[in-house]
């Protein structure tokens, strides 16, 4: 059986994850679910980067161990992909014994052959991109990555170097001879400019941090958190250890899939790594494109991150994973909106493919009882149909297999607005009033049949709606790619209408609207987003001085302590608070209130007489996020 092994980048747990980084995993899945449904043999790796400095401070700013302080938020990162019905076979946590022993095993053998050396190193780094920059590269000195520009630290160690120099005409040689390892081209020519420029060796030890893997031999240093990283796709596979059948099965990997700002290490130090462990290299590395906001990038510090969590509550997995999918190129960059989502729900999947089911299923059951005909003499309408159904499904495949989601995707709704413009075309109302019962036959049959279809390619993309077109269609089991021919659909066959697979969303009209009350209020959900509010439990609180109405509360948000002041002091005695869990607005900007510093402020329902401090139903604990 031909394998086909992807991976994803390894998502640093500094913090929970946003829409982003959803994409790339939901990209991946959906490669993964397509190949698997090919027949191949497949292994999809994620996981997380659990290394290095950014984790090591938020750490020690709040007094606890890094592990501790990476744990749930891996838990957190594990929901979200359960939630996102993500179908990884394993998930790598660089902080592993299996990944650390690996990571040791690589670097002592590449210092033992001499690619690793040691040397005194000093330059500009850049904490939050773990990242050394030529001061020539600085920009006003700070960071020059375009989405950082954050202070550089100038940082003076001995180091350990890996010999990049010493591979840079081969990795050269191996990406001109392999168009297909760099995708889109585009990234291709800018990592062939970046190397001719000239490759530095990289150091790839630091003594500035403890929260790394320890060089074997010098337990001073530890592993450059990158140099850790991308050892995970083959750490992951049992590579260097005792069982390596994996690694033996599904190494080189078939697709890397990064976002564009990391292909430099995975198209340039990965595989010298890989070359200088006489390893075969992936066969390609794709640099998708970003999910931009109006404002720019999704960020913690902008505040706009979108949480996917809230947009499957409310829009529902299979179509917040379409529209990942489908609105964006494959490789560009593309603009993420509320908006543009539920214009791609209410026309693509409510309009073209739900109202296909549904009026489908509608007319077999009231023209045919329910039961799929038999169909009789096939006219030029349906020809065309089934056509385009074949070609549809095959142009499918070989978009996939070129990693272009979207146009994948642009072709099998092709076929979806055919179908329903061959209802309109065929008129089966009249052809019922006329008793035209053969060609009704034709059509009924047809449209079910194509909706088999569509349902197959489909479920490479969505979980749940492909196995209820097959419900309502009468049938049981999976889609199955060798069942795309056309014809396969048993006339006799009872369907079992259902509701409508996509409900349209309603929002308001805004342009008619836009003077009614209340409509300029209203907020969109990235709005909503900004909010960042969570459970806390009141530890202390007592009255502000000269206020009857104020009362300065210190409460626990699980991770760190702060000091509220509330206006509740007419309505709580201090001594009643105490052990409450309420809830906070954690990103509110300090405030002095009365001198007093207000880091926050608790939710209450506040009536003409009474305030009463919200809380929640069960015991959550502090710190819980409120959405
Ligand atoms: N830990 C490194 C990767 C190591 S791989 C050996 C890292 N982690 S990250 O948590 O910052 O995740 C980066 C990845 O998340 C990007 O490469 C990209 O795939 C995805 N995205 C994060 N923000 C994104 C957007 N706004 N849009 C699209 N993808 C984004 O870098």
């Amino acid at each position: 059986m031909e394998k086909f092994f992807i991976t994803t980048p390894i998502y640093y747990p500094s913090d929970q994850l946003h829409i982003g980084h959803a994409y790339t995993t939901v990209a991946a899945d959906c490669i993964a679910r397509y190949h698997r449904m090919r027949g191949r043999d497949v292994w999809f790796l994620t996981g997380t980067d659990e290394h290095g400095q950014k984790i090591e401070r938020k750490a020690a700013e709040l007094g606890i161990p890094p592990r501790d302080f990476v744990d749930p938020i891996v838990a957190g990162i594990k929901g979200l992909w359960r939630r996102l019905e993500i179908s990884y076979d394993d998930f790598i946590r660089t902080t592993e014994q299996r990944h650390v022993r690996a990571v040791q095993h690589v670097f002592q053998q590449l210092y033992d052959q001499g690619d690793i050396y040691k040397a005194e190193y000093e330059g500009w780094y850049c904490t939050p991109c773990e990242t050394f920059w030529l001061e020539s590269k600085l920009v006003e000195g700070k960071c020059p990555n375009p989405d950082c520009g954050r202070e550089v630290e100038w940082v003076k160690e001995e180091g350990y170097f890996l010999r990049l120099s010493k591979y840079a005409e081969r990795m050269l040689n191996h990406i001109e001879q392999h168009p297909d390892f760099i995708q889109p081209e585009s990234r291709r020519n800018e990592m062939v400019a970046f190397i001719k420029a000239g490759l530095e060796d990289l150091c790839v030890s630091r003594t500035s941090l403890r929260w790394g893997i320890p060089v074997p031999f010098d337990p001073e240093h530890v592993i450059y958190v990158w140099f850790d990283a991308v050892a995970n796709y083959i750490t992951a596979l049992g590579y260097g250890s005792a069982d390596d059948s994996k690694f033996l099965r599904y190494w080189p990997a078939n697709v890397h899939l990064v976002g564009k700002e990391i292909v430099r290490f995975h198209t340039i130090i990965w595989p010298i790594m890989l070359m200088a462990l006489g390893l075969e290299l992936p066969r390609q590395v794709f640099g998708h494109g970003w999910l931009v906001l109006d404002g720019g990038k999704m960020s913690k510090s902008k505040g706009n991150v979108v949480d996917p969590n809230i947009l499957v509550d409310r829009y529902g997995l299979d179509a917040v994973r379409y529209f990942l999918l489908r609105e964006i190129q494959f490789g560009s960059d593309g603009h993420y909106s509320e908006d543009n989502l539920i214009a791609r729900i209410n026309t693509d999947l409510a309009n073209d493919l739900g109202n296909l089911l549904s009026r489908t299923t509608a007319m077999i059951e009231k023209y045919r009882e329910s039961v799929i005909p038999q169909p009789g003499v096939e006219d030029e309408l349906t020809m065309a149909l089934r056509e385009t159904a074949g070609r549809a499904v095959e142009s499918f495949a070989s978009r996939m297999e070129a990693l272009e989601l979207s146009n994948a995707l642009a072709n099998l709704w092709q076929l979806v607005r055919q179908a329903n413009r061959y209802i309109e075309d065929n008129a089966p109302w009249d052809l019922f009033k006329n008793g035209a019962d053969d060609r009704l036959n034709t059509v009924l049959y047809s449209l079910a049949e194509v909706l088999r279809i569509i349902a197959i390619p489909l479920s490479s993309v969505m979980v749940h709606a492909p196995t209820r077109i097959r419900e309502q269609l009468g049938l049981t089991g999976e889609a199955r790619w060798n069942e795309t021919n056309w014809g396969g659909l048993k006339p006799g066959t009872r369907i079992a209408r259902g509701e409508a697979l996509f409900p349209r969303i309603e929002t308001p009209k805004r342009n008619q609207q836009a003077s009614s009350p209340g409509s300029e209020n209203q907020i969109s959900i990235e709005e909503f987003g900004k909010l960042e509010l969570r459970t806390v439990r009141v530890l202390a609180a007592e009255p502000v001085p000269k206020s009857d109405r104020l009362l300065k509360l210190q409460v626990d948000l699980g991770e760190e302590k702060r000091q509220v002041v509330a206006g509740i002091a007419q309505h709580y005695a201090p001594a009643d608070l105490i052990g409450k869990t309420a809830v906070l607005v954690a990103n509110l900007k300090p405030a002095k209130i009365r001198g007093v510093e207000s880091q926050g402020m608790l939710l209450a329902a506040v009536s003409d007489d009474k305030i009463a401090i919200l809380t929640p139903d069960s015991d959550v604990g502090p710190g819980c996020k409120v959405r």
